[in-house]
């Protein structure tokens, strides 16, 4: 089957997913129907109180885990159907990933961290060294490409984090917290970087925060409640 037309303008679309996380014999639903779209070269945000599902929904727009039901589109295309490998393949090559925690790899520096996915690509040396000198200069971080990750500032080690994601020039790029445990001044910095990521390479962003400040920089503001995605000013607030 083809994806209708109308898909052509959304960088990731997905609905009906559920989620449900399950620990000896406790159940949590975290997602609970939820559907988001986000389109092309667009800055979305979503906020909503802490346990509303918000990192799930990152996890599983992902392809970090896989929704008991719904589907996800990357471009029109449903990422559940296809085989692990192929699936790992387009996550790598489409979406850049900021996770609340843990995003670099503490065993490689800087530059190794920015490019990881690259040589996992299988991209040639002269143009992953390329890549990563562009992005390094990008978030103000040149000299420090042969840094131990442990020995970064919580701004640097974001400001790799980013550079790695964006190293496959995705499509679309999703973040949990990017600003989380900065400062006001580096938080704005890197608020900065992501607004010219999108303005140069029509990336698409979520940002997912519980910061007001992140929000504004948005053109579309989302809310999540009890696993589901709300529009904001939709009028569905009421109760
Ligand atoms: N690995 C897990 N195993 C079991 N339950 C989990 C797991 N991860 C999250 N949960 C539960 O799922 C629900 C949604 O969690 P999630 O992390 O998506 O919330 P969140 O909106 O990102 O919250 P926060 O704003 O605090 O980051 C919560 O009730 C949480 O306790
Ligand atoms: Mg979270």
């Amino acid at each position: 089957m083809s994806a209708p037309a109308t898909h052509a303008a959304l960088a990731i679309e997905a609905d009906g997913l559920y989620l449900i996380y399950r620990e000896r014999d406790v159940e949590t639903v975290a997602l609970r129907g939820a559907e988001i779209s986000l389109p092309e070269g667009a800055w979305t945000s979503l906020m909503g109180p802490s346990g509303s599902g918000k990192s799930t929904l990152i996890h599983v727009l992902g392809g970090l885990l896989d929704p008991s039901g719904g589907r996800v589109l990357i471009r029109g295309e449903d990422l559940t159907r296809l085989p692990q490998a192929e699936r790992a393949l387009r996550r790598r090559r489409h979406i850049g990933m900021i996770l609340q925690r843990d995003n670099l790899h503490p065993l490689l520096d800087v530059a190794g961290n920015v490019a990881l996915t690259l040589r996992l690509d299988g991209r040639p040396a002269a143009q992953v060294r390329a890549r990563v000198a562009e992005l390094l200069a990008r978030v103000g971080l040149s000299a420090h490409a042969r840094q131990p990750i442990g020995k970064l500032s919580g701004g640097e080690a974001q400001r790799v984090a980013i550079a790695a994601a964006l190293a496959p020039r995705p499509d679309v790029l999703l973040t949990d917290e990017v600003t989380g445990e900065l400062d006001e001044e580096t938080a704005g910095e890197v608020l900065d970087l992501l607004a010219d990521v999108r303005a140069r390479e029509g990336t698409a962003i979520l940002t997912v925060t519980h910061n007001p400040l992140v929000a504004e920089r948005a053109d579309r503001m989302l809310r999540m409640r009890d696993g589901i995605v709300i529009e904001a000013g939709r009028g569905t607030d009421s109760g």
